[in-house]
């Protein structure tokens, strides 16, 4: 492969969004950000140089960083953020990866605004394993705050209780015009009929989980987390915050406007959100500009049927190494719950909701952030900045999958820490995530850095080994999967890539909320299982 050079300033600059004008965080002077395009193999080199006020880092989600770990960007677990005025050069190999990814700031809620796609052709002369499209597009679903969205999560924070919505769902950084003052702030797709078009779906929202839909048009899924899938045509889409997809939809209706509309998916109960929708338009030429467009069907926000059924249709093309033998097995809760009293930094308080604080956990865990980056310290040897002793299992386990009680009861038995999982090199893991909590059950799209993972089950309620069916024949591998609400869902992956791994609920005010884990996978024996050195530029906290 070659090697691709990119330079990303991040700065301030001005939007007028919403009938407001506001100082964004950005890359390049563009929002959404810059476009990595590179081709399977190829080195990527980026230097971030911050011109911001605030800490950034960036992270290549679902590049798989294979001995690369020093690169992966989450701020605290592999590197500490760049601060003001310093710069931070990112470098990685695309080995044996492809398709739609995306950039993001993994550091506060910065992730709001700073976020761009990465596009990964295949290797010259490799076709798609579909029919060529006539035109490829990149299609970001994201979420607009008026508010400065760092000052947003300390403000959530110091309240402690559930963050506001966002002001506005956006489509390539347009609300559309269902939002006041947008009605020219609307992402406009412009096709020729009888021309199939590929979509590269990623969802950068911060706290929302979206459905996606063309009125009038049939989506055919063909990859989903940058892996191929067999086809499998849908009226609508849902994607979690973390997830990227690849749709062809061909342009074979009447000449006309269509809406492509963004709206949300929640599974939770008594959570205020925003039951609206981003518009952009699917514009076919010879269509009068002005004319009015065809509305989009999306499901209820509370449709979990309709989640199921795209998760169901999502299957491998080629799923070939899927562990049949596991070495490692772990059942992680998940939940989100009211504690006493959580974190000093960054300040959460002891006193919102139940007169306690809204928090999250793993087994029990909430993560705390350390103040030096764990890949440091555990490379080092440099004691005090974390354990690794988290549990395999629950310490309590709330049977609560079958509609949580709303009475909030203060969670006693999660305690705080910054635990890690260590594991063997080359050891078959697989995680059982079960769905739980004290406040409300709710769908989570829980991530993993440096791997992707066979989803080989999932289901509705409590996980039960003597029931539970799993697909060891064609099961999709991804890096983000939504574990169904009040249900479970079961990965498998063998850990081959040596680091520190960042495993956490890809809604922001979770992961701030402590939904995280971190699992360390050691070295193996040979130079080409050994994570290298850090970066002489790595930046000090
Ligand atoms: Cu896209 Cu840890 O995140």
């Amino acid at each position: 492969g070659s090697t691709r050079f990119y330079d990303f300033k991040v700065h301030t600059m001005t939007v007028k969004k919403l009938c407001n004008s506001k100082e964004i965080v950005a890359v390049n002077n563009k929002y959404p950000g810059p476009v990595v395009y590179a081709q399977q193999g190829d080195r990527i080199i980026v230097k971030v140089t911050n011109e911001s006020p605030h800490n950034v880092t960036i992270h290549w989600h679902g590049v798989r960083q294979i001995l690369s770990c020093w690169f992966d960007g989450p701020s605290y677990i592999t590197q500490c953020p760049i601060q003001p005025g310093q710069s931070f050069t990112y470098e990685f190999t695309l080995v044996r990866q492809k398709g739609t990814f995306f950039w993001h700031a993994h550091v506060s809620w910065l992730r709001g605004t700073v976020y761009g796609a990465i596009v990964v052709y295949p290797k010259a002369g490799v076709p798609y394993p579909f029919k060529h499209p006539y035109e490829e597009h990149i299609v970001i679903l994201g979420e607009y705050w008026l508010q400065d969205v760092v000052q947003l999560e300390q403000q959530v924070l110091a309240s402690g209780a559930p963050s506001p919505p966002s002001n506005a769902y956006t489509i390539n950084g347009h609300p559309g015009p269902n939002y006041n003052c947008s009605a020219n702030d609307v992402y406009r797709l412009n096709v020729v009929p009888g021309k199939t078009y590929l979509l590269r779906l990623i969802n950068a929202g911060v706290n929302m989980e979206n459905f996606f839909a063309i009125a009038n048009h049939k989506l055919t899924i063909v990859e989903a987390d940058a892996e191929y899938t067999k086809p499998f045509t849908t009226d609508r889409v849902m994607l979690g915050p973390g997830q990227t997809m690849m749709v062809l939809v061909t342009a074979d209706q009447p000449i006309g406007k269509y809406s492509m509309a963004v709206g949300p998916y929640m599974s939770a109960h008594g959570v205020s959100f925003q039951n609206n929708s981003a518009i952009a338009y699917f514009q076919y030429a010879g269509v009068v500009p002005n004319s009015i467009s065809l509305p989009a069907k999306l499901p209820n926000f509370n449709d979990n049927l309709a989640v199921k059924t795209v998760m169901d249709g999502l299957r491998s093309l080629n799923a070939s190494n899927v562990p049949k033998e596991i070495d490692a097995n772990l059942f992680v809760t998940i939940g989100i719950n009211v504690n006493k009293c959580r974190s000093k930094t960054p300040k959460q308080s002891c006193h919102g909701l139940n007169n306690g604080t809204m928090a999250a956990s793993m087994n029990n865990i909430s993560f705390i952030m350390p103040t030096v980056s764990i890949l440091e310290a555990y490379y080092k040897g440099i004691e005090g900045f974390f354990t690794d002793d988290f549990p395999g299992a629950p310490l309590r386990f709330y049977d609560f999958v079958n509609g949580a009680p709303n009475n909030a009861p203060n969670d006693t038995n999660s305690v705080n820490g910054t635990r890690t999982k260590v594991l063997e090199y080359g050891s078959r893991v697989q995680i059982i995530m079960q769905d739980t909590g004290t406040v409300t059950t709710e769908n989570h799209p829980i991530h993993l850095h440096g791997y992707s993972f066979y989803v080989v089950g999932y289901g509705t309620g409590n996980y039960d080994p003597k029931t539970a069916k799993l697909n060891l024949v064609d099961p999709p591998y991804m890096n983000t999967i939504g574990v169904p609400v009040g249900g479970w869902a079961a990965i498998r992956f063998v850990a081959d890539n040596p680091g520190v791994w960042f495993m956490h609920c890809h809604f922001d005010v979770h992961q701030s909320w402590g939904l995280a884990t971190v699992l360390i996978v050691k070295n193996g024996k040979g130079h080409l299982q050994t994570l290298p050195h850090p970066p002489a530029d790595l930046p000090r906290c």
